[in-house]
């Protein structure tokens, strides 16, 4: 997963215009970009123009580059050839002429690099380096073209999404079978970008390129095609219902700070929708009987709180699973599944392949996403757009809580009880600016200075804040690469309590109901080996350490501890110098298997 950029068009500093919208990709990969520009005019001796770095672009510049209104750029996350300059995109053909830049894995490129390693002189250990290559290899015998391109792209393996340029036309030439591509039409020009927020700056009219597509962008127009026959394809722009200051910091030094704070009107907010926008849903809900809720990451725990919640509130059984660990469970999808995939960004691979494969077996497929037109918002039968707003920081917190807040009011909607579950959401939106308040802000901070030097820490639950342990545990891991793990409260006597010692950091949340007595006993086994505790409840308890009290909202209490969670990890970073929106070895969504 990395970031592409490109502009053609009237302004002369498209240098520039590539570099801002990789600084808006950034969250999809950090450790090198590239900028490469084309130069004025089409005349044969002219060559392509680089700069590359490695590293977060921070304060980097393209002021030395030259004036044009033609340039491409991309933002990485290493898959294959490691952090080094030689390795970031853009990659040039040996005459410098052919410019490629790549989003996906070429499974093949070893094979097809063999056949060209004579004549040509690779630079780089990267898979899409070969792309160029093969081009300038055709270049021989025709003019670069799109049907060109088409015929090298018929030979990679893989889902992989190129964007072409070459010094003898004004053209940006893109293919996909996999990996986000949009195209974005301004007044002044045409972009591609793999983000639709990232061209809000210059325009909200997009188009979503679909996977087996090829488009060529020129001054005066769009083209789309099939990727294999070359069939034109007619397609319409859409307009963005987002806003240019969503995808911008504000007033934050962070993004997840901001987005921490935007989760009360959030919940707020889907609290206030009304029944009839689920009424498709619920009734699929009610005709299946095999349900499967299925995500990635945070998503996954989306997907594992829906077992909890529907079998509280609805008395239904649901199952999860995280779409990464699934393969030797597809065999049991079939047209009798029902199959829910969550998914912020739309465009995590390992949930899409899941999707595909449980369409061609016959499953009813929907998707809860946070990106209209993602690939799996387009590739599911239904859709649940969960409104969080575009989320940058790589850890997630609004969309979690939000995909928590639908589900609330979906399983409500389900078993009779819409108002219900309305009411406990409202109730929890105030509950969770309280959380944000000042006084809260501080105390959690007071608590994040016991654990930001702690090398190991130990999240526990039961019943659904289980979930909200395993996610605190991620949230701390993602971003203040402390080793946390979640513990699930009745497995701490099976195993994990050998970890605990004089002054284990463990942090205890207590669900509100039935399962609070055994999550309390638990945390005596711990406090009684010297273990520290940090009680996250809805009352106090003598064996607490330190307390962090949550208001009970029943189902909904879910949310304010998913709230201390992200605020505690998001503290602790802060106080290990951290960036907390761009961690290390992550990024935003995983569009390679
Ligand atoms: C990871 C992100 O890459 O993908 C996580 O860093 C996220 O924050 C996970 O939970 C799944 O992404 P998505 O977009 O499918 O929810």
């Amino acid at each position: 997963m990395c970031g592409i950029f490109g502009y053609l068009g009237q302004k002369k500093n498209a240098a520039t215009i590539v570099l801002e919208g990789l600084k808006r990709l950034e969250y999809r990969g950090y450790d090198s970009w590239g900028v490469a520009v084309m130069p004025g005019g089409t005349a044969k001796e002219q060559t392509i123009t680089l700069k590359k770095r490695v590293g977060k672009i921070g304060d980097g510049t393209v002021a030395d580059m030259p004036s044009s209104s033609f340039a491409v750029g991309h933002t990485r996350w290493a898959t294959h050839g490691g952090v080094t300059q030689e390795n970031a995109h853009p990659h040039l053909d040996c005459s410098k002429k052919v410019s490629v830049i790549h989003n996906g894995i070429i499974e093949n490129y070893q094979d097809l690099q063999k056949k060209l390693t004579k004549k040509h002189t690779f630079l780089s250990e990267t898979d899409t380096e070969v792309v160029a290559h093969m081009l300038e290899e055709a270049l021989q015998k025709e003019e670069f073209s799109a049907a060109l391109v088409r015929k090298v792209f018929s030979h990679l393996e893989g889902n992989n999404a190129i964007i072409v340029t070459h010094t003898s036309s004004r053209q940006i030439i893109a293919a996909k079978n996999g990996s986000p591509l949009i195209i974005g039409k301004s007044a002044d020009g045409v972009l591609i970008s793999s983000d639709p927020a990232a061209v809000l700056t210059h325009t909200k009219q997009v188009y979503c390129v679909e996977d087996d597509q090829l488009v060529i962008l020129t001054d005066d127009q769009v083209q789309v095609s099939d990727v294999t026959t070359g069939k034109k394809i007619p397609f319409e722009f859409t307009t963005l219902e987002w806003d240019v200051e969503q995808t911008t910091k504000g007033e934050f030094k962070y993004f997840m700070e901001k987005e921490i704070r935007e989760q009360p009107e959030i919940i707020e907010r889907i609290a206030l929708q009304g029944e009839q926008d689920l009424k498709k849903i619920v009734a699929l809900l009610s005709e299946y009987e095999d349900v499967l809720f299925i995500g990635c990451g945070t998503a996954s725990y989306a997907a594992w709180a829906a077992t909890y919640l529907f079998a509280e509130v609805a008395g239904k059984k649901v199952s999860y699973a995280a779409a990464s660990e699934f393969e030797h469970q597809l065999q049991f999808i079939s047209k009798e599944t029902l199959v829910i995939a969550l998914s912020q960004s739309g465009e995590t691979m390992d949930l899409i392949n899941v999707m595909t494969t449980a369409k061609k077996q016959g499953a009813k497929v929907v998707a809860m996403v946070n990106v209209l037109g993602s690939t799996l918002y387009r590739m599911s039968d239904q859709q649940i757009l969960i409104g969080a707003g575009p989320e940058k920081a790589v850890a997630s917190t609004k969309a979690f809580i939000a995909k928590l807040s639908h589900l609330i009011r979906l399983v409500h909607a389900v078993a009779g009880e819409y108002k219900l579950g309305q009411s406990m959401l409202k109730a929890s939106a105030g509950h969770v600016q309280a959380l944000i308040s000042d006084s809260s802000w501080k105390n959690l901070n007071a608590v994040a200075k016991k654990l930001h030097k702690q090398k190991h820490i130990f999240v526990m639950g039961r019943n659904s804040a289980t979930v909200a342990a395993f996610e605190a545990a991620l949230k701390i891991k993602e971003i203040s690469y402390i080793h946390a793990e979640g513990i699930i409260g009745g497995e701490l006597k099976h195993g994990p309590l050998a970890l605990i010692e004089k002054g284990t950091a463990c942090i205890v949340f207590v669900p509100p109901g039935k399962q609070a007595t055994s999550t309390l006993t638990s945390a005596a086994e711990i406090k009684a080996r010297g273990g520290y505790i940090l009680g996250v409840a809805t009352k106090p308890n003598p064996i607490f350490d330190d307390y962090i009290p949550v208001a009970d909202d029943n189902q909904a209490t879910l949310l304010s501890q998913v709230v201390v969670g992200q605020i505690l990890a998001y503290q602790i970073t802060l106080l290990k110098e951290l960036d907390p929106d761009m961690p290390r070895n992550l990024a935003k969504s995983v569009t390679v298997g």
